[in-house]
């Protein structure tokens, strides 16, 4: 039998194929689970974007390739969002590309500048892929950690300046997957100057952009001045618009590390379905009531479950964006331990914070994106099941 490629042996399993074989476990033994896992909104896609999907499905020039870089019309309406939302001038034919989600933009852009033993860095606790991809590319992820009490931001200065020209990438995510952290402009601006005098390329993962609670809108990266000759911004439908299981997203920004992903990606796939893309023109341009109603929902659904877990013995601040909560576990608990009582005693599933890389033991994930009725009766299983906790 072929052995397996080394790239492919170093790999971990992906953090949320390891959960649904918990999840799967524990149903079978009849548990009713609840799950605050994967972050997959469980509010429906609106209403206009479905019907135009319908339409759209029947247009025989939809059922050949699409094109590479996306249609052009969609791209467009890319622009025009952030024309819109954000004040952003992109030029949609050089600065926008479509993605089949933005996970696989993630993925590939590694192998648009990472040689083998070449380095990103990454953020520590994150979203797995920025390390993942980097690895695939035969390159090392250098972890930059994310605490607590700087706001789970790094401190650029904290790293030592030949360590940083080492690297050629810099994934940042804000806000923040697994913290729900945010960023303000001053960091930002930090950022691309850091990115500047290191000739790093940044690449801004924004998927929780749209989800702001108690009136805070989070910072698009591509708003700070400098950003569009720093790197590039990663966003997707997904999260804004309901839309996960359509795999529909794009890059946007610096213009030549936007044409180096459409080069790989065009050895590699063969770009988006376009009655998604369309549908995804009418999710962008069409009526935009959806994003209040929906962070008026995970906002119910956050203090829910800080309101629950303080009554408990937490001190918990409320976050201000993202579907996350990220929970410190109580005394006598690593990661892994906690969300393992709460599966056994509670049949509630949360992501251990250690799957995260190892910065994020003493943490455990739970997802907004569960039905509030549902979400109620987790937090009631675990507060029966774990009493009064201490830290
Ligand atoms: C998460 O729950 O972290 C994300 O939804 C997972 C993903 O995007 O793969």
């Amino acid at each position: 039998m072929a052995e397996l490629a080394k790239r492919v042996k170093d790999l971990p399993p992906y953090l949320f194929a390891r959960i649904d074989d918990k999840i799967a476990g524990a149903k079978a033994k009849g548990v009713d689970v609840i799950s605050l896992g994967i972050g997959d909104p469980d509010l429906p896609t609106p209403k206009n974007i479905i019907d135009k999907m319908a339409e759209e499905i029947y247009n025989p020039a939809h059922h050949q390739y699409p094109s590479y870089a996306g249609m052009l019309s969609y791209r467009q309406a890319v622009a025009e969002w952030y024309r819109r939302g954000r004040g952003v001038t992109l030029d949609p034919q050089t600065e926008v590309l479509t993605l089949i989600g933005s996970k696989e933009g993630i993925a590939h852009i590694s192998l648009c500048y990472i040689n083998p033993g070449d380095v990103a860095r990454v953020p520590a606790p994150g979203y797995p892929v920025y390390e993942t991809g980097c690895m695939l590319a035969g390159g090392e992820a250098y972890k930059m950690p994310l605490r607590a009490e700087n706001g789970f931001l790094p401190i650029f200065e904290d790293i030592p300046s030949a360590v940083a020209k080492k690297a050629k990438l810099l994934f940042l995510n804000y806000p923040n997957n697994p913290t729900s952290a945010v960023a303000d402009e001053a960091f930002y601006r930090k950022a691309i100057a850091f990115a500047s005098e290191n000739d790093i390329i940044i690449c801004h993962d924004g998927a929780y952009s749209e989800i702001g609670f108690d009136g805070y809108r989070p910072l698009s990266f591509l708003e700070v001045p400098g950003a569009k000759e720093a790197g590039i911004e990663f966003n997707s439908l997904s999260k804004g618009y309901n839309m996960t299981g359509w795999r529909i997203a794009w890059a946007a920004g610096r213009s030549d590390v936007i044409r180096a992903l459409g080069t790989v990606k065009s050895n590699i796939d063969s770009g988006a379905f376009q009655a998604v893309q369309a549908a995804g023109i009418e999710a962008l341009l069409g009526p935009q009531d959806i994003i209040p109603r929906m962070c008026a929902v995970y906002q119910e659904r956050r203090d829910i479950i800080i309101d629950t877990l303080n009554e408990m013995g937490w001190h918990m601040e409320k976050n201000k964006a993202a579907v996350y909560v990220w929970v410190p576990v109580p005394k006598g608990f690593t990661s892994e331990s906690f969300a393992e009582f709460v599966l056994d005693k509670a049949g509630v599933v949360v992501t251990p914070g250690n799957g995260y890389g190892a910065a994020g033991e003493g943490f455990v994930r739970m997802t907004l994106t569960i039905n509030t009725e549902r979400l109620r009766e987790a937090l009631r299983r675990m507060k029966e099941s774990l009493g009064a906790v201490a830290f």
